[in-house]
């Protein structure tokens, strides 16, 4: 097993990462001194282990269309009905859409509530569960609605993904896989476990530097951009981390049109995100043109064309990148031939 410490001051927590670690809830729930712990669960009852206080199940479900604010109000009242006060807990089980509304809930429920999460995919192991962001989506936009809310703990438990679907996991691995340029040591090969855990470190380090986004979590979003529009551009057909897997071998394209690394290291970016079973190519059916119109509107391009990218000094964030040269990346990138092909 591995803890990996978020040292946030007063809202400091660790991340307790592999098999059977979601035994360690009623400890963690007795340590923070609750009464009562609301459990909200998109996973089976019995995958929640005792909290060893008085507690209400609420069922739920993982998706997008439930990450809503009236998720957020719903379980809001069901915690009041139940007389949850501002010193018990709220625990969290399923996906990374799980966790982030329960987290939000957990947010704004009398100002602020205890959460602890048991996240239940690779994608929220790794990524969601951790560093406090919580958001439900508007009709709008995904994630438009949020707020910063560390958790008082995160429960990686390992075993929960035997029962994960491989695209799932692949999912997951789109954002191991761009560790590797972002700070992380070669986690190739590793165990998922471990791979887990160095993810956790990695981003640990970025948010105890930026709790709340305002420079340098921006290397967490290496590969973004485009991922975010081929995400948008596909209809949501390739999951987060696929298309962060073929944004992340773009970046490596691009910072090496910019002369930024050399040909050695663009094809590393290829050998990285193929090693973990990821697609590479941008999938037949997207017009280029679709793609730029996209990343324009990303919530980094505050003035132009932003991306994260590899350089001398490591990663970061290059704004104003000439539209002209994305398009020549864009153009160049190998395609999938059939239409879905990427799509398993
Ligand atoms: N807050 C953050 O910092 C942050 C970071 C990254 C992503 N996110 C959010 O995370 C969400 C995506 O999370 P996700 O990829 O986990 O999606 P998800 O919650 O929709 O879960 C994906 C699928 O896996 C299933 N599932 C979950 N656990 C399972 C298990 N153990 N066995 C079998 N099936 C299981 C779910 O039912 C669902 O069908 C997005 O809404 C994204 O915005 C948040
Ligand atoms: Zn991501």
């Amino acid at each position: 097993m591995a803890t990996v410490p978020v040292r946030l001051g007063d809202r400091s927590y660790d991340v307790l990462v592999g098999p059977g670690v979601r035994a360690s809830l009623a400890g963690v729930v007795r340590r923070l001194g609750a009464q009562r712990a609301a459990v909200v669960s998109a996973r089976p009852a019995e995958w929640v282990p005792d909290t060893g206080v008085e507690t209400l199940l609420l069922p739920a479900r993982d998706g997008e269309q439930d990450k809503t604010l009236s998720t957020v109000e719903a379980l809001c009242g069901e915690f009041a009905r139940f007389g949850l006060t501002r010193s018990d807990v709220v625990v969290s089980c399923g996906g990374g859409t799980t966790t982030d509304v329960v987290g939000l809930a957990a947010a704004l429920y009398h100002r602020g509530v205890a959460v602890v999460h048991l996240p239940t995919t690779l994608l929220a192991q790794v990524d969601a569960s951790v560093g406090g962001k919580t958001a439900v989506n508007l009709p709008a936009g995904k994630n438009l609605v949020g707020a910063f809310w560390q958790p008082s703990a995160v429960l990686c438990d390992t075993d929960y993904l035997s029962t994960l679907p491989d695209r799932e996991l692949r999912n997951g691995l789109g954002e191991i896989a761009r560790c590797h340029f972002i700070g992380a040591p070669d986690l190739r090969g590793l165990p998922t476990a471990e791979q887990i855990a160095a993810g956790v470190t990695l981003k640990a380090r970025i948010v105890e530097q930026d709790e709340r986004d305002a420079g340098l979590r921006h290397l967490l979003n290496y590969g973004h951009t485009l991922g975010h529009a081929l995400e948008v551009a596909t209809g949501f057909a390739l999951r987060h981390g696929e298309a962060v897997a073929i944004g992340t071998v773009f970046a490596g394209r691009l910072a090496g049109e910019l002369g930024r690394i050399d040909q050695a290291r663009v094809d590393e970016h290829l050998a990285v995100v193929g090693h973990y079973g990821l697609a590479t190519a941008l999938p037949a059916d997207v017009e280029p043109e679709v793609l730029l119109r996209q990343m324009r509107r990303d919530k980094k391009a505050i003035t132009g064309l932003s991306f994260v990218l590899d350089g001398p000094a490591g990663a970061e964030l290059v704004s104003d990148v000439p539209p002209e040269v994305v398009a020549r990346v864009l153009d160049r990138m190998p395609r999938e031939r059939a239409a879905g092909a990427v799509r398993t």
